[in-house]
């Protein structure tokens, strides 16, 4: 069997490992080294792809952008991007267009591969039929084409993120292979570098807590943030009529600095709402613009912005159908864009693996076996239950207590869908309290989220189309019902719920627990949140469950549906 890599080095470092019309695995580096969002060389995870297959010899190495970091340890080994900062402020435009015109771009992403591939065989000794590297956008574009579309139509991509490749929002057309990019926005005038610029500037940490700043957005009313929205923001960007993408009227590199001297004497939440609504209104416009001009086309939705289920919800009611976002669509989707891109070469549709669970997976035995090692913790496990275990689960849920869930393979992306998840009651408020003091620490306005089984759905929330409900990347509003039902995984403001629809063929064994406790509570639904203490990726490996058990008060954990733990706390003085 002829084997390929796409490697992503960059933020949250991801590999996919695929053949010429196979997706087999795709694993985020943070899945080994316990780091969230860990922007290292992915280097354990193709340590773990070469041994977990043999391999010695590869057809394709494919780094995910042009331009990209080697990192150890967030040591930065070599420099992708050229550091000419002092410059951008009045020179920017001519030094740019000087670059492109002596091929200095070139240049740096010709050097950029040569680091990747020396770095890659001095340090893998595989051998690599051929490497290439592949634009950052392009690859966004073919993670959401090859992951959700049918390869024989043509689609309308558009790409909202940070900056990749210098593109910040890329509008591109995608039919077979054929990649023809329409329009885009350098990075310098970066929508998401807004809400990111943002999120530091009121004190969060970039790259990571925006989805709090989203969650916060709701809490604030137009009669207190329109004065920031009219003022600040709206005199910041717009939506550019010649390009049909988001332009800025200073570089994004000044943006944090230029909103902390506007800030000043607002509300934080005030901030949030403004900066919510600005960023709803300027991508409604960018897909109004575009889907104008090619009607008869669906929109595929990629890039860090489609982590923004508020905007998505505007978004699927506008379009219902006819846009189709990419699950988790950061750059943890990257290196499933470039195999796409190459599967698409040959092939009309692409073998992926179920759902999302592309990670590591781990037999029954092999857990119980890691989790006997608890001599350096404070608890020891006991088995609670081997013949049920799924009814004593949903009886212990149904009983108030909370408890996770560690089955099958680890989820890909941010969002927990069931297999390494902590679940609650979600009808029962003192369950959001619980899950909070236990281990999740939210802020005091983050909500969390249900998972709902399928055939149930419309109890609960209102639809404007069906597709990819299944990934937890939109939002929907409640009935009335639904907002009796799941008062711990609602928007305590807005009534607004991040669900994951289940269907039965997507996860039996999650859809099991669902059904047996709504057969005990008639809630077919479950509050379901990432299994993580407060700042550390989703649990990946027993041992990763071990840490996570000795650092919160959660008590039970069911193992691959078979197995029901307790921990026990032990005083081992
Ligand atoms: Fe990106």
């Amino acid at each position: 069997m002829a084997y390929s890599i796409a490697i992503h080095s960059g933020h949250n470092s991801n590999v996919c490992f695929f053949t010429s019309n196979q997706i087999i695995e795709v694993i985020a580096e943070e899945k080994f080294s316990n780091i969230k969002d860990d922007n290292s060389f992915p280097k354990q995870s193709i340590e773990y792809l070469k041994k977990k297959y043999s391999i010695d010899i590869l057809e394709n190495v494919i780094f995910c952008s042009k331009r990209f970091w080697i990192h150890k340890h967030n040591k930065e080994l070599f420099t992708g991007p050229p550091t000419t900062r002092i410059f951008f402020k009045s020179l920017e435009n001519i030094i740019n267009f000087a670059k492109i015109r002596l091929g200095y771009n070139s240049y740096l992403n010709k050097r950029s591969l040569l680091n990747g591939i020396n770095f890659f065989k001095n340090n893998f000794h595989i051998k690599v039929k051929k490497f290439s590297s592949m634009d950052h956008h392009k690859c966004h574009a073919f993670s959401a084409y090859g992951f959700l579309c049918n390869l024989n139509n043509k689609y309308l991509s558009i790409v909202i993120d940070g900056q990749g490749d210098g593109k910040s929002t890329s509008i591109s057309l995608i039919d077979g292979n054929s990649y023809e990019l329409l329009s885009f926005s350098n990075w310098y005038n970066s929508l998401g570098e807004l809400y990111s610029a943002t999120t530091k500037a009121l004190g969060f940490k970039k790259l990571q807590h925006e989805y709090k700043i989203m969650g916060l957005a709701a809490y604030s009313e137009e009669k207190y943030f329109s004065k920031i929205y009219k003022n600040i923001f709206k005199k910041l960007m717009y939506l550019d009529q010649n390009t049909g993408v988001p332009k800025s009227k200073i570089s994004s590199r000044d943006f944090e600095k230029y909103l902390l001297s506007k800030f000043k004497g607002f509300r934080f939440d005030s901030i949030a709402g403004a900066l919510q609504k600005t960023v709803e209104d300027l991508v409604m416009n960018t897909f109004e613009y575009w889907k104008n001009k090619y009607p008869d086309l669906k929109i595929i939705y990629s890039g860090g912005v489609v982590m923004n289920v508020k905007i998505n919800k505007l978004l699927s009611e506008k379009f219902g159908d006819d846009i189709i976002f990419m699950p988790s669509g950061g750059d943890e989707s990257l290196s499933i864009g470039a195999a796409s891109y190459f599967i698409s070469q040959n092939h009309t549709s692409i073998k992926l693996p179920k759902l999302t669970y592309y990670g590591p997976s781990f037999e029954t035995s092999k857990i119980m076996d890691a989790l006997s090692k608890t001599n350096n913790y404070s608890f020891d496990i006991i088995c609670e239950g081997k013949k049920n275990s799924i009814d004593e689960a949903a009886n212990l849920i149904s009983k108030g207590e909370i408890l996770c869930r560690y089955s099958g393979a680890t989820e890909w992306g941010a969002r927990s869908l069931g297999n390494r998840a902590i679940l609650a009651d979600p009808s029962n408020f003192d369950s959001f309290n619980k899950v909070n003091n236990y281990i999740k620490m939210r802020d005091f306005w983050m909500p969390f989220a249900p998972t709902i089984l399928f055939e149930y759905k419309d109890k609960y929330l209102y639809f404007y189309g069906e597709q990819n409900n299944q990934y937890m990347v939109n939002a929907f509003d409640s009935t009335e019902e639904g907002q009796q039902k799941l008062k711990a995984a609602i928007h305590s403001k807005d009534k607004t719920v991040r669900a994951q629809i289940l269907k039965q063929d997507d996860n039996p064994g999650y859809y099991n627990l669902i059904k047996q406790f709504y057969e005990i509570s008639g809630i077919p639904a479950l509050l379901n949140t990432s299994l993580n203490v407060h700042g550390y990726p989703l649990v990946s490996s027993p041992e990763q469950l071990l840490f996570t058990l000795e650092n919160s008060q959660l008590d039970y954990c069911l193992i691959n549906d078979e197995i029901l733990i307790k921990k026990v706390l032990i005083n081992r003085k």
